[in-house]
């Protein structure tokens, strides 16, 4: 398979007290795509941002946003990520009791759709909906903060929904999400992931925001050749 890459720094890690300036300045470094990561204190621990960010990083970038709803019952809100401007919009397979309804929706929303998955949570349970999605996003730590250390034991499972994907739907991009940084992005590209989500190896880099993603994109150049 030869699916473009894309670097997703996620605004987690943002000082929201300057996201204007910060989206700006990942936008400026070759960013491909904003991720937002929406988390509703259920699924998981932590509350994050509602369609309000969305919106508002709608009106200040150019970027795809790369919406990520950590939430149960994600079709009650689909509709309103879909109106503040996301472009694409993944929901977790185990947050959902509807999926094909709900990847349905999302794509007559004029949104991309994507599954998400928690580290536990086998591949098998894709195969049903394969065929629905845009993008599967493999979570590489369990979800809810950022600054989270990768785990290692994902990486067969990237593989194997690469594997799956080729089979089934060939375009669909492979997305990895959590503790990736220069260290473990070319073990997650090696498995078969084309985006790559990054929080803090971007807006905590000691040497600032620039650095850090220019740092996972020199990475990535490299891999490539
Ligand atoms: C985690 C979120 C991630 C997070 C990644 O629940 O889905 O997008 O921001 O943070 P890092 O890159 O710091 O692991
Ligand atoms: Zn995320």
């Amino acid at each position: 398979m030869s699916n473009p890459n894309f670097i997703a720094p996620s605004i987690l890690s943002a000082d929201f007290a300057r996201l204007g300036e910060q989206i700006a300045e990942v936008e400026a470094n070759g960013a491909d795509w904003i991720h937002i990561d929406v988390m509703d204190g259920h699924f998981v621990p932590n509350l994050t941002m509602g369609p309000f960010i969305v919106k508002t990083c709608k009106r200040i970038s150019k970027l795809p946003l790369d919406v990520h709803l950590m939430i149960f019952s994600p079709e009650r809100y689909i509709e309103d990520y879909a109106a503040a401007g996301a472009n694409r919009l993944t929901v977790h397979v185990e947050a959902s009791n509807q999926l094909h309804r709900t990847l349905q929706t999302i794509r007559q929303l004029g949104c991309k759709p994507g599954v998400a998955l928690n580290p536990g949570t086998p591949a098998s349970i894709l195969e049903p909906i394969l065929h629905l999605c845009d993008l599967v996003l493999v979570m590489t730590v369990n979800p809810g903060y950022s600054g989270q250390e990768f785990l290692p034991e994902t990486l067969p499972k990237i593989r194997q929904i690469r594997e799956m994907l080729d089979k089934e739907n060939p375009k669909a991009l492979v997305e990895v999400d959590g503790g990736i940084s220069v260290h473990t992005l070319p073990q997650v590209k090696e498995a078969g992931a084309q985006v790559f989500v990054a929080a803090s190896a971007i807006f905590n880099h000691s040497g600032g925001i620039a650095t850090g993603l220019r740092e996972l994109k020199d990475r990535l150049g490299k891999l490539a050749l």
